[in-house]
């Protein structure tokens, strides 16, 4: 078999234990320790002489091999281009979109260190697999040092419609960097759509059949990976939550046995939470039986701290929690807990299991793990339900959730209510019907099927 090198700007090492959030460190570290091989990306520190070798630390079955950034390329790069350019980009934000010509610099900078910093560590037979948009011209500058083993990309994220990627100046730049690696992976079809119809009526270039697009002179595999989670694992935690007692075994409950409502996102303006809130809020106001009954925990730990859209959103979130509460708390009761700090899995799945809504309503999202995991935390005897926007990557293959708009707040606070009223037969064949797909798409299904693809490369017509 040969050996995976895998690069993401992300990298958790195995040896740190602090609560995490994010999906695509979350899901790596899983299927990475399965498999075995390398994990090169950032160490996560900013460093005022980063050294010109990586750091190398082997925990089991992996070996790390982290980078450190110095201040202005972590500002040029992460913050910048990559924070404050692409991200809002993919998530149809163009009006949180900041284009500049320096942090865009400082993005091919970094991607041109991290390439001169990986490649001696590679290995003729290596299968080379990069994640996110934070990398994307990181194949194209291995592949100018002579890398020519496959490399695979996967985007975790959505890929925008033609319109909106067409306003980022560098757009076709980007797009033919990505062209360099032979296998690109997407979480949906929809992702898959919007970056053909580019391929076809922007850079020129023609749909062979069979998954192949010939472009930029290259011919290129196309195929969507709904990335997927640790199905087995999350139902032990689940499990676990209730034997072992945890602290978080229960939530207190009110009047009604299970009366929470769960939403766990980074603090992200993709994540919806402002619209969010006020849907709780209507339900609130519709539903005037639900006061005092039903509480809305939302776990938001902070995210990308330094980017100004993000600390923006904090303030409007805190001014709409308090808002809330203020409006509508009892000496007794307060509606909205809100948190900004992370939980281990392990606690979250707890969480998952004791409250009656899994509430995901992000404005869009790649895919949304926590959709997920909380469907899979649940108990088989009394499961809670999950109302999940129609504009998460998870909404299609988790299709028998209760699907909501998000902008729609009358729609949002419906389902919470249907929810909450539902029998439990119905949460019961909704339930089985999504635990039926998320083990029959894994996490390691996701990884196995991109590495046997990636195994096929070259890829000829
Ligand atoms: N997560 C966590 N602790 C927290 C909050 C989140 O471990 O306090 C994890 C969560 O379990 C999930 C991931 O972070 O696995 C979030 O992934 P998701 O795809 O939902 O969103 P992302 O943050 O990647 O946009
Ligand atoms: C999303 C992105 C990942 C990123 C994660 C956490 O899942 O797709 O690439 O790692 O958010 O964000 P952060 O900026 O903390 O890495």
């Amino acid at each position: 078999m040969s050996r995976l090198v895998v690069a993401s700007n992300r990298v958790t090492v195995a040896s740190d234990t602090k609560a995490r959030a994010g999906g695509l460190a979350v899901a790596l570290q899983d299927a990475l320790q399965e498999h075995g091989g390398v994990w090169f990306g950032w160490s996560g520190k900013v460093a005022a002489k980063p050294s010109p070798q990586p750091d190398l630390t082997t925990v089991g079955r992996v070996t790390f091999a982290t980078v450190d950034l110095s201040r202005k390329n972590y500002n040029e790069y992460y913050n910048g281009f990559a924070n404050r350019t692409l991200w809002p980009l993919v998530h149809y934000r163009l009006d949180l979109t900041a284009f500049s010509q320096q942090n865009y610099s400082g993005y091919l900078h970094v991607n041109t260190i991290f390439a001169s910093k990986l490649h001696p560590l590679l290995k003729p037979k290596d299968l080379i697999w990069v994640h996110d948009y934070h990398l994307i011209p990181l194949g194209e500058e291995l592949r100018s040092k002579g890398v020519s083993q496959p490399m695979g990309f996967f985007l975790h994220t959505p890929f925008p419609a033609m319109e909106i990627l067409t306003a980022l100046p560098s757009h076709r730049t980007l797009v033919k960097a990505l062209c360099a690696y032979d296998l690109i992976g997407f979480q949906t079809e929809n992702d898959l759509r919007a970056f053909l119809d580019y391929i076809v009526h922007e850079a020129g270039g023609a749909i062979m059949g069979d998954h192949l697009i010939q472009v930029f002179g290259r011919t290129v595999r196309v195929e969507i990976f709904p990335i997927g989670i640790d199905t087995d694992d999350m139902v032990a935690a689940g499990k676990r939550s209730i034997q072992a007692g945890k602290k978080a075994e229960h939530l207190p409950t009110g009047q009604h046995e299970r009366d929470w409502i769960i939403g766990v996102d980074r603090l992200d303006y993709s994540k919806g939470l402002v619209e969010r809130f006020r849907s709780f809020q209507r339900l609130l106001e519709k539903h005037p039986a639900y006061r005092s009954k039903v509480r809305l925990l939302q776990i938001a730990p902070p995210s990308r701290s330094e980017v100004p859209e993000y600390k923006e959103i904090r303030h409007m979130l805190e001014a709409e929690a308090g808002h809330i509460n203020g409006r509508f708390a009892e000496y007794d009761w307060v509606p909205i807990n809100y948190l900004n700090k992370s939980f281990t899995r392990q606690d979250l799945a707890s969480f998952y299991r004791s409250s009656r809504i899994g509430l995901v309503t992000p404005l869009r999202d790649g895919m949304n793990l926590v959709a997920k995991e909380y469907v899979a935390a649940q108990n088989p005897h009394d499961p809670g339900v999950l109302v999940l926007s129609r504009f998460a990557g998870a909404a299609r293959e988790l299709d028998a959730a209760l699907i909501v708009n998000p902008f729609d707040f009358d729609q949002v606070a419906n389902a919470i209510a249907e929810g909450l009223e539902m029998s439990f037969e119905q949460r019961h064949e909704r339930w089985e019907a999504m635990m039926e797909k998320l083990h029959n798409n894994t996490l390691s299904t996701w990884r196995d099927n991109f590495l046997r693809i990636l195994g096929q490369a070259p890829y000829t017509i």
